[in-house]
């Protein structure tokens, strides 16, 4: 099985902590240029600096914050001018905020759908060109489990996640012929700060241990246990290589058996 990704160059978004650096880390340590993509430069050094470096690898990292689309936008033309094409793309920043959906505010729908959609979207069009002409492309996006299962309490956030499996499938549909995929890993409860707000949010609004809050979640799911950020960077590399050529148009969730449907 072809794993191999020396001399290809990624783009991870969020990926200074969480699930974005863990894919970070393990592209690097298969061999591929990662050029890290973030808001807080500090943690974008430090996150470079950890990279696996076999002696051929050029890092690099982008600093932006995803509510600018129009920097988002030049910055990448601009980068991708400078340094050449880009073969594999991983769209992931930080989830919505949590609650129910009957109280969300307009602004917090638009704002995830401008983080999470228009981003995606410009991410994309900017490393087509590079995918096609190179003839090697992987969209991988990071979603959420909610695209097959709504969870409770994450109102704009179960939205946008539909929003976004339909246009990553729509995109798979139309790229295929340039040898281009577009896959979704959807994560299950994962253990990152993301996951540590959402049940610290929980128990205080409904007064209560955070150790409760946790046992309830681990409760649900079949594993018993959260994952790591490296069981869903696995994933996510897998889809990244030469041996996921045929897997296209794919909602893979990884989140230890908790989804309750097939
Ligand atoms: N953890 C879970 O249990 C879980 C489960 C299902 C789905 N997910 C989803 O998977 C994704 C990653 O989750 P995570 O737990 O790894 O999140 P996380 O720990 O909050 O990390 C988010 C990453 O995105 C970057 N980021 C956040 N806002 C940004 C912005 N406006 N512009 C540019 N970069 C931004 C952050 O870096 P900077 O602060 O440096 O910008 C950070 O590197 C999220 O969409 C999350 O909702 C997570």
């Amino acid at each position: 099985m072809n794993l191999d990704l020396k001399n290809k160059r990624a783009i991870v978004c969020g990926s200074t902590q969480g699930i974005g650096k863990a894919v970070a880390m393990q592209l690097a340590a298969m061999g591929a240029h990662v050029t890290l993509v973030a808001r807080n430069e500090p943690a974008l050094k430090q996150t470079k600096a950890e990279l696996a470096n076999n002696g051929h690898q050029l890092h690099s990292y982008l600093c932006v914050d995803f509510s600018d689309t129009n920097a988002l936008k030049e910055l990448l033309t601009s980068f991708i001018q400078r340094s050449g094409p880009v073969n594999i793309l991983v769209n992931n920043t930080g989830g919505p905020p949590s609650g129910p959906i009957a109280s969300a505010k307009t602004e917090e729908f638009l704002q995830a759908f401008n983080n999470h959609l228009i981003c995606n979207h410009i991410l994309t069009q900017a490393c087509l060109e590079g995918m096609k002409n190179t003839g090697y492309g992987r969209v991988i996006n990071i979603i959420s489990t909610s695209v097959k299962q709504p969870l409770p309490n994450l109102g704009v956030s179960n939205t946008i996640r539909a929003a976004v499996a339909n246009w990553a499938k729509t995109m798979a549909n139309e790229l295929g012929k340039f040898g281009i995929t577009v896959n979704n890993v959807l994560p299950g409860a994962t253990s990152t700060q993301r996951l540590a707000n959402i049940i610290e949010t929980k128990a205080a609004k409904n007064n209560l241990q955070n150790d409760v809050v946790k046992n309830e979640m681990l409760h649900e799911i079949p594993l018993g246990r959260f994952a790591e950020p490296s069981e869903i960077a696995n994933a996510v590399a897998f889809l990244a290589s030469p041996a996921a050529a045929y897997i296209n148009g794919i909602n893979l969730p990884v989140d230890g058996g908790r989804t309750g449907n097939l």
